[in-house]
Parts: C-alpha cells; structure tokens; sequence
C-alpha cells in the first residue's frame, strides 16, 4: 500500500544565497534522485525533510512548465530550515507532495494580474509571476509590487532586473536608503501609490500577515471586491494531508482546503490565521 509520509528523495543540485545575516534566505534547487511523478500547480507546497531534524511546509517556487528542477527558497528560522541552510550541492533531502490547491490560474486567463509580496512572501508568488510571463499572451498586464525592510532583505534581485525588461515592477524599502531610487515605506502604502486598478484585475498577495492585512484594505479601498483579492494562509503544519488537525482554521484543513483562498471566503472563516 502507498504510504503518503515516505519522502521522495531528492539531490541538492544548486544552492544561491540570497539574503544573509539574521534572516537568511537561500534558493535550493532539487532533482529527484530516481524518475518520480511531481506534477504541480503555482501555489502548491511540498514537505522537506533532513534526516534527523524533522520537516518544512515549503512552497514551490519554480514555474510548473520547468520539468530540470524545483526550486524552493527558505528562510532559516528554525530547526528544520536552518538544517537546510547548512547543506550543500550534492546532499539529498526528502520531499513529499504536492500540497494544497493551488492558484486558479486558467480561471484569470484574459485579466490583468497584480501580484503584491512582502520579504521572502515573493517565493510563493514566484512560481505564478514565472507561470504567466511564460504564457503572456493569456493574460493582459502583469504588475508585481513587491518589498521587503531593507535593499538586501529583496529577493530574486538579478531575476527581478531582467524581469523588469517584460512586466512592470514597482519594488520598495520600509526605511530610506542613500542610493535607493524606488518607494520608500510599505508595501501596502506603495499599493496605495501605484493605485492599480480593478478592471477586470486579480490582485495576489502573500508575505507577513500585517502586510497581507492592511494590502487588502488598501485593495478594498482601490475598488477591488473580495473575489479580486487572492492570499495564502501559512498556518503551521505536519502532515499536509488532512489528517493531524495541526492547520485548521474552522472546519477547513488549510493543508487541503487551502493555502490559496480569495478573501471573499478567508473572511468567513475564523481569524485562525
Ligand atoms: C503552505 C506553507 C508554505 C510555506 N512556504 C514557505 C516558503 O516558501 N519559504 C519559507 O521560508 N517558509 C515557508 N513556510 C514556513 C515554513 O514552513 C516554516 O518557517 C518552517 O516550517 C519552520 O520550520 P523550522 O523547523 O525551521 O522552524 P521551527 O523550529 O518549527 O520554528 C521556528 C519559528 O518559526 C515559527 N514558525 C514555524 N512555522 C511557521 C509558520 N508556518 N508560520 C509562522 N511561523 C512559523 C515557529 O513558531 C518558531 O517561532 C511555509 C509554510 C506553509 C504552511
Ligand atoms: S497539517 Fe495535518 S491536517 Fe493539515
């Protein structure tokens, strides 16, 4: 019988540091070590193991249409993901998944899509940004609004210089910088600057709850209804499959029913979150 807690395992192949000092952030690229089936859609996650720490609810952030490799980028906060900040290229670690529903993303074809991240929140966003740059011609404007507390707290910052050559990308730093020349404050409020527009818009956001919080007002205050607003739920998990009770929120099972919810239904459910 298939047993859903056996990890999958995978190789290291390339590790890219991306923010370091006291919340360090490093990208992992993975291969599986044998032919395994890991079809995902944006927005899934994947549990990872290191063998004698425990495991990490981490979200994909490689696009789906990229068969080399998944990416995950990780902030080191504890004791599974600082195990993870240790490894090196060639070391092999366990994956199980995919989890959670995903984006809906074929039901935006033909809108403009706004994606707004705080910090290492861009991670779960980047597997759709990559997703839809890849098919531009099904969506209309992609916008991507994304900050974090200092310049070297960003990141994907080469990725996002290139990227800033096919889509619109307004970036920003909570406090001023001598050779910053974007937004200077917080995401929400460069929200509020930008004023995207809700015609015909989904607007996705995912960082630090705070953020998440008050971008959705600003979102509201802009025009955008519930059922523009998308985000994701990082309720602390263990199984991912629905079965230990450690992530619900009311009766939803936010490993399952979830991480993706339009505010339109996160807003009817408990504040658990
Ligand atoms: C669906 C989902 C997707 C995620 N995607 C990513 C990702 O792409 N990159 C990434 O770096 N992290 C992501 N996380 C968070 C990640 O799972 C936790 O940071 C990680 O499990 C911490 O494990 P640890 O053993 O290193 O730390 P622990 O020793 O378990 O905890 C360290 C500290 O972090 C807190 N913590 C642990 N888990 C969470 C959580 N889920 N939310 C808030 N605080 C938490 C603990 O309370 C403690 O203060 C995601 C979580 C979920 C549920
Ligand atoms: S993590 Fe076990 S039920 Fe969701």
């Amino acid at each position: 019988m298939k047993n859903e807690y056996i990890p999958k395992l995978a190789r290291i192949v390339s590790i890219k540091e991306e923010v370091d000092g006291q919340r360090a952030i490093k990208t992992f690229r993975t291969q599986f070590v044998n032919k395994e089936d890991f079809s995902f859609k944006c927005g899934q996650s994947a549990m990872l193991s290191v063998l004698g720490k425990g495991e990490s609810m981490i979200s994909v952030s490689s696009s789906p249409l990229i068969n080399d490799y998944l990416q995950f980028s990780i902030l080191k906060s504890g004791r599974v993901t600082t195990a993870l900040h240790e490894m090196e290229p060639g070391d092999v670690i366990g994956i199980r998944g995919p989890y959670g529903n995903g984006f809906p993303i074929e039901d935006w074809k033909g809108k403009n899509l706004i994606f707004i991240g705080g910090g290492i929140g861009l991670a779960p966003l980047w597997s759709i940004v990559q997703t839809a740059i890849t098919k531009k011609e099904e969506y209309k404007d992609l916008l991507l609004i994304y900050g974090s507390r200092t310049s070297k707290d960003l990141v994907y910052k080469e990725e996002l210089e290139e990227l800033k050559k096919k889509m619109t990308i307004h970036l920003s730093v909570d406090n001023k910088e001598p050779d910053w020349k974007e937004f200077v404050g917080f995401v929400p409020n460069n929200v509020m600057d930008k004023k995207p527009l809700p015609e015909n818009a989904i607007a996705v956001t995912c960082g630090p709850p705070v953020m998440i919080k008050f971008v959705i007002k600003a979102l509201n205050d802009l025009g955008f209804k519930d059922d523009q607003i998308y985000t994701t739920v990082e309720n602390k998990m263990k199984c991912g499959i629905g079965k230990c009770g450690r992530c619900n929120i009311g009766s939803h099972y936010i490993c399952k029913n979830g991480p993706v919810y339009s505010w339109a239904v996160l807003k009817t459910l408990p504040q658990e979150y």
